[in-house]
Formats: C-alpha cells, structure tokens, sequence
C-alpha cells in the first residue's frame, strides 16, 4: 500500500485535530448527489479516502451500506469509535479492497487531490457497478476579512508552508482531462453549495492543525506557528468560517 508520505504521517498524527477544526459537508449537497445517482436503502456506496468518517455519516442512512477505505489505521480507528456499523477497511485509491462492480456509487471528500490520478480512475471504474456514480467534494474557505479581521496576517503567516510543502500528487484541473481519457465516465458535472461552520479560535487552530503541511512541520515549529495563529485571531471568540462545497460528479458510460 504506498501512499503520500506527507498523508501517511499528516493524517496519522492529527486525527483529534481533524475532528475537531475540519468542516463537514452540507447535507443538502449529498441528498442532491444521492437523488442523482438514484440510490436508495438498497444501495451500497463507498466512501473512499474516509478518513474519521467526517462525509461517512452523511451517508449512512441514505443508503443501505457504506464501505468506508482508508489507508491510515489512525483515522480509521477513529471513524470506527464513531460508526462502528461501517463496514471499515485498510486500503487506497489505487488498490480499492473492494470487488469487481460491486458498489453503486463512490464518494470522495477532500482526498482525490492525495491519489495517482490515472490509477485510481480505472479502479473506481472496476469497483463501480454499471451506470455507478462517481462523487468528488471539496470544501474550499470563502472567508473574508469583513468578517475575520485577521485574515491577510494568516495567509502571510501560513503560505509559506504550504508553498513549501510542494504541490499535491493531483494539484490543479488536470485529473479532469485524466477522468474523460479514461472513456469509462461520462462528462461531469459540477456544483457549489455555500455553508457556515460557527466556530471558536481553539478550532481554528485545530483546523490548521490538521493540515498535513503544518501536522508534518517539527513539533517546536508547528508550536510557534500555531501559537501565531492563536495570537493573531485576538480576543475575538466566534468564528463564522465559511465554506463553499465544490461538487463534481458524473457516471459509469
Ligand atoms: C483530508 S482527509 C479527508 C478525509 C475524509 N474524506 C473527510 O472528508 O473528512 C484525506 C484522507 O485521504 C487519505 N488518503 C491519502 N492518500 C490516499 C490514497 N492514495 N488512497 C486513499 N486514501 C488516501 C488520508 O489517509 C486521509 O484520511
């Protein structure tokens, strides 16, 4: 099983972190995706890069099961405390432990960016039943300094890491022209879904926290950095973090 090296210890050392300070998704957007891809109390879905289960308990209860894979046996474990009923198994994109046509649809929540892209597309073709749905979301920060003040000093104070980190295995758009080459999917389709997290500065330290580009930083660094950050949002106590969902879909031809 290779992955990232940067997921592979990013995820394993902050999972309280994630749970904590990472925003869901918007409820209404997976019903929407649920209604497309016509799944119903008979349907098995999985959830695929699970992580702690965060878009998994969005979907339990809209269909019949949910196989939930992950590489890291840390968020894995977490997702287990929380939905011991899923159906949980140790696995990647590239090397889905699942069998031939056997789920009808596959839901990735802020992952597909960490996969080999050409790889996992022909296996979650394989794992597809025909006609399946294939579901790719991402929760993107619309924050504005109107409502946190503090916000250019953040992007100065944390951009550098990132930059630093390097880019994702499947940064930018090109996994798109990567999913129509693969003549298994149909074209896709796309949308976005605004929500509101109303959080507290504690949080906010736990979502950067979280990220695998300051989780992978030295403890004494991630200490300071995370201390900066604490500092810079003030005596201010809530929060409205926003988020805007992108959601890309598209099926099995
Ligand atoms: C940002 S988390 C997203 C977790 C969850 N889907 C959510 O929405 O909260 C990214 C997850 O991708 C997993 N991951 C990284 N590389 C992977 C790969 N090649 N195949 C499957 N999962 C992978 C990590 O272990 C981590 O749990």
């Amino acid at each position: 099983m290779t992955v990232d090296p940067r997921a592979a210890t990013g995820f394993a050392s902050a999972v309280d972190a994630y749970e904590r300070g990472r925003p869901s998704y918007p409820p209404v957007a997976i019903t929407n995706l649920a209604r497309e891809f016509g799944l119903t109390p008979a349907s098995t879905v999985l959830d695929l890069a699970a992580g702690t289960g965060k878009l998994t308990r969005r979907l339990v209860g809209l269909v019949g099961s949910v196989i939930a894979v992950d590489p890291s046996e840390a968020m894995r474990a977490e997702l287990h405390d929380r939905l011991p009923a899923v159906d949980a198994r140790p696995g990647t994109a590239e090397a889905i432990p699942v069998a031939d046509g056997s789920v009808d649809a596959v839901f990735v929540g802020e992952a597909f960016h960490w996969f080999r892209t050409t790889e996992a597309l022909h296996e979650i073709a394989r794992v597809l039943s025909p006609g399946g749905g294939l579901a790719l979301l991402w929760n993107r920060a619309h924050w504005s300094e109107k409502e946190l003040p503090w916000l250019t000093a953040f992007g100065e104070l944390l951009d550098p890491y990132r930059k630093a980190a390097g880019p994702f295995p499947a940064e930018g758009d090109d996994w798109k022209s990567a999913l129509q080459a693969t003549g298994a999917f149909a074209p896709l389709s796309s949308a976005e879904v605004d929500h509101v997290l109303t959080t507290t500065p504690d949080d906010l330290v736990a979502l950067v926290s979280s990220w695998s580009w300051i989780a992978n930083l030295p403890d004494g660094d991630r200490a300071d950095v995370l201390g900066r950050v604490r500092e810079l949002v003030g005596p201010q106590q809530r929060l409205t973090l926003r988020y805007r969902t992108d959601i890309h879909w598209t099926r099995l031809v």
